[in-house]
């Protein structure tokens, strides 16, 4: 008998025909709110879910009987408790590293787009208010020979790493463990988290959102950045206590923000839209055409080797039973 697998929501072509070819997929009701009590009633029956990161998969979900796999299309997966995965004996995959480089293209698109004042400046030369070239019009603050502080150096954070070294910046970055190789290969300079919140013009965020991260810039550390610095967030929301960069913006403690992500979403906190020196965006950052079909493809992948009975490649929680 060929097993169900429920589809959130739409993926990308080749993902759909590789779910198919796999198994009789079931896609969730478009309309239907996405809290858990739904996702249990419409996941009953099924062997699989293919989730996006919007979804919350916690114990109820989880807890179905005969749910085996869930796959999220996206390398974070802080919308699922992975603990209560692995009780309930059910795989969770992911997919990482196909979305690596469009992530930093567009982070530091954003942190670019922040320093000089882009999306101002569209909107102030649309508007008609282009009269005539002044030495003093949208000035912005430069990024090349600046320090950028970066925290979090995995795949994302050294593809950020290697996009400032060709505008010649300082680089400096933080993690719980060290990476002499990337020091060596990319010429990074590993810090304590303090002296990088003081000394760099940009930080960019690269961590994956846990217990450990939440809040991780809150108002004691942006109070130690420099007034002119600039935060970019293509992470999770919730690594910035984001009513403290409201109020670390709004009273110039700080220079701006780039915002891919925010705390709560999608909803956005009514502070941030009044700013202008924060540029925001509907966490696109690794949208581009390929990456997002490669990780659909990637996700229905691991949901059809698991399947099939078999150990989905990016499997995030190996010591589940099965
Ligand atoms: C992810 O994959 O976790 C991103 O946030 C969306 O691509």
């Amino acid at each position: 008998m060929r097993q169900r697998v429920l589809l959130m929501h739409h993926i990308l072509d080749p993902g759909p025909a590789i779910l198919a070819e796999a198994a009789d997929v079931v896609e969730y009701p478009s309309q239907r709110p996405l809290d858990e009590a739904n996702i249990r009633q419409a996941v009953e029956g099924c062997f699989g879910i293919i989730s996006l990161l919007k979804d919350p998969i916690r114990s109820v979900v989880l807890s179905t009987p005969g749910l085996g796999c869930v796959s999220n299309v996206a390398v974070g997966f802080d919308n699922i408790d992975l603990a209560a995965a692995t009780a309930n004996h059910v795989m969770v995959t992911n997919t990482p590293g196909v979305l690596d480089e469009s992530t930093a293209d567009f982070t530091f698109a954003l942190l670019m787009a922040t320093a000089r004042r882009i999306v101002q400046a569209d909107a102030f030369t649309r508007q008609g208010n282009f009269k005539g070239w002044e030495i003093d019009m949208l000035l912005g603050t430069d990024v090349h020979d600046a320090t950028l502080g970066i925290i979090g150096m995995g795949r994302i954070g050294r593809g950020v790493a290697r996009r400032a070294r060709a505008f010649n910046m300082r680089v400096l970055y933080t993690t719980p463990k060290r990476a002499p190789e990337v020091e060596e290969q990319l010429g990074v300079t590993y810090i304590d988290m303090n002296r990088l919140l003081s000394e760099s013009d940009f930080i960019s965020l690269h961590v994956p959102l846990n217990k450990d991260t939440h809040h991780l810039i809150g108002a004691a550390q942006l109070g130690q950045m420099k007034p002119h610095a600039i935060i970019v967030n293509t992470s999770r929301g919730p690594v910035i206590d984001e009513a403290a960069l409201v109020e670390a913006v709004k009273s110039h403690r700080i220079g701006g923000a780039g915002l891919d992500v925010f705390e709560r979403e999608p909803a956005i906190h009514p502070g941030l839209i009044a700013l202008h020196n924060v540029v925001l965006a509907p966490h696109i950052a690794s949208g581009t055409v390929r990456t997002r079909s490669e990780m659909s493809a990637m996700a229905a992948r691991n949901m059809a080797t698991a399947v099939r009975g078999g150990r989905p490649p990016n499997l995030l929680n190996p010591d589940v039973k099965r």
